[in-house]
């Protein structure tokens, strides 16, 4: 039997996260090619997923967004994507979703820490972005890398309504 799981509840050890392996996947630029596994992984990580030709868009609207997809090394799966806008100095981050198979490995924190350790090199001092007060995953993993509460859209999502936390962070 796995320690992990027996013996008495004050006994039992957190499973520890093991260390994702840093070839496990790329970060590239998204591609047309990519937009049919990009949409798999929004539909089944948001209530009210973008369409297809949203993403089209971003592609093509050039400066303004930078929209990446993970890629998984080994078999080429695109296993998460996230969006960046650059607005003057600033950027915002749009959109980020990681696929149910290879959430809590570790991806999205570490996807978000190399680009952000980019972004501050190019000269960006702020970065902030907007989530559901729900989604405690999400604000749990901005938390972890520091992002602080600024402040409240109200009535900013629809489908389920809800308002949006907005959070951010200073590159300094
Ligand atoms: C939010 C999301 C991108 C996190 O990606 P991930 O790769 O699973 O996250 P990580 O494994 O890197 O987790 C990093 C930290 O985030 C937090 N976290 C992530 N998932 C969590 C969960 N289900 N419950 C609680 N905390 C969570 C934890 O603080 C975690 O650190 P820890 O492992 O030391 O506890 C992913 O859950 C997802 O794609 N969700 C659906 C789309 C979405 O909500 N996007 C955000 C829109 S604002």
């Amino acid at each position: 039997m796995s320690p992990c799981t027996s013996g008495s509840p004050r006994r039992r050890k957190r499973i520890k996260k093991e260390k994702l392996p840093a070839d496990f996947y790329i970060i590239r630029r998204m591609k047309e090619d990519d937009l049919f596994e990009v949409q798999a992984i929004e539909r089944v990580s948001f209530p009210n997923p973008w369409q297809i030709n949203t993403f089209r868009g971003e592609i093509h609207n050039h400066p303004i967004s930078s929209p990446y997809v993970i890629v998984h090394r080994l078999d080429k799966r695109v296993i998460g994507h996230i969006i960046l806008w650059h607005i003057q100095d600033e950027i915002q981050i749009s959109n980020i979703a990681i696929h149910p198979d290879f959430r809590r490995m570790g991806i999205g924190e570490s996807v978000l820490r190399q680009l952000l350790s980019q972004l501050k090199k190019g000269g960006v001092k702020f970065v902030s972005l907007e989530v559901r007060p729900s989604n405690v995953a999400a604000i749990k993993l901005y938390t972890k890398l520091d992002f602080e509460i600024l402040g409240i859209r109200k009535n900013y999502y629809h489908n389920p309504p809800e308002h949006a936390i907005v959070m951010a962070k200073y590159l300094v």
